[in-house]
């Protein structure tokens, strides 16, 4: 059981979650998540650690309400316990002195970016952030990343915040402005597929964080399967970070849109 120290909500579908978690506060790096369960029969909802308080025992959780389990989870109240909290899980982010970062989050995908850009700057990199969202309220963590990173650019799709556009224009901007030696992009998969295309455009390496459907989270069910440069890869042990050009986003897209019809109907048999 894992308790939920305190819960800060960023809009209204996302919420900041510090949870009680000192063995996996204590050995997490950037790139690691966990899975979370709420009840003994609850899905199993894998979650990027954003950050971590060593002394605290801590570990911090970004939530986004999209389906039943992840709505439970952001209904849940201070001083309440998860059933349990896996990890670290997967393989941390490749981090080495690459030179000029470009590092990408779009929504949510800003809290997993964290950890990147805090261990890339450790590592002597200079650090070029891009967040992106559809709207103000949906940029999240920038007081956190304009700490992390040498500069930070705000994108919003309906200009109310930053300056108005995509991500990818944001970092096209970066890329025709100065050298960029490394990309990492997180994000939502459609997200992820067109900064791919754009890196691939100006060939530099970048990579992606995937957050494909989980279940056991250790490599035995093969639900998170994805094909990396046309071989099978479980994002759970082999990921979640692959590098961008070898994914197959097309697969990706339809396998997380499978199981829609399912969620609707155990949202809606929830709601009602
Ligand atoms: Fe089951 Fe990856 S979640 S194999």
């Amino acid at each position: 059981m894992n308790k939920i120290v305190s819960k800060e909500l960023y809009s209204e579908k996302v919420f900041k979650l510090v949870v009680e978690a000192p063995l996996i506060a204590r050995s997490r790096k950037a790139g690691n998540f966990v899975i979370v369960r709420i009840g003994e029969k609850g899905e199993r909802i894998p979650l990027t650690i954003a950050e971590a308080d060593v002394e605290k025992g801590t570990i911090t959780l970004v939530v986004q309400a999209v389906g039943l389990s992840s709505t439970k989870l952001i209904k849940m109240k201070e001083g309440e316990y998860l059933t349990d909290v896996v990890g670290p899980l997967g393989k941390p982010t490749e981090i080495e002195n690459y030179g000029t970062v470009l590092c990408a989050g779009g929504g949510v995908g800003v809290a997993p970016m964290l950890p990147i850009v805090q261990a890339l700057k450790a590592a002597g990199n200079k650090v070029i952030a891009v967040l992106a969202g559809r709207n103000k309220d949906l940029i999240i963590m920038e007081d956190e990343m304009r700490a992390a990173a040498d500069e930070v650019i705000i994108m919003t799709d309906d200009g109310s915040y930053g300056k108005k556009g995509l991500v990818t224009q944001g970092m096209e901007e970066v890329i025709n402005r100065e050298k960029v030696d490394k990309c990492f992009a997180i994000g939502p998969a459609i997200m992820m597929k067109f900064c791919c295309i754009l890196t691939k455009k100006y060939g530099i390496p970048t990579d992606v964080s995937l957050n494909t459907i989980m279940v056991d989270g250790t490599g035995m069910c093969g639900a998170c399967r994805i094909s990396i440069g046309g071989k099978t890869k479980f994002v759970c042990v082999d990921g979640p970070e692959f590098d961008g050009h070898e994914v197959d986003f097309d697969e990706m897209l339809k396998r997380l849109g499978g199981f829609k019809p399912q969620e609707m109907e155990a949202y809606e048999a929830h709601a009602s």
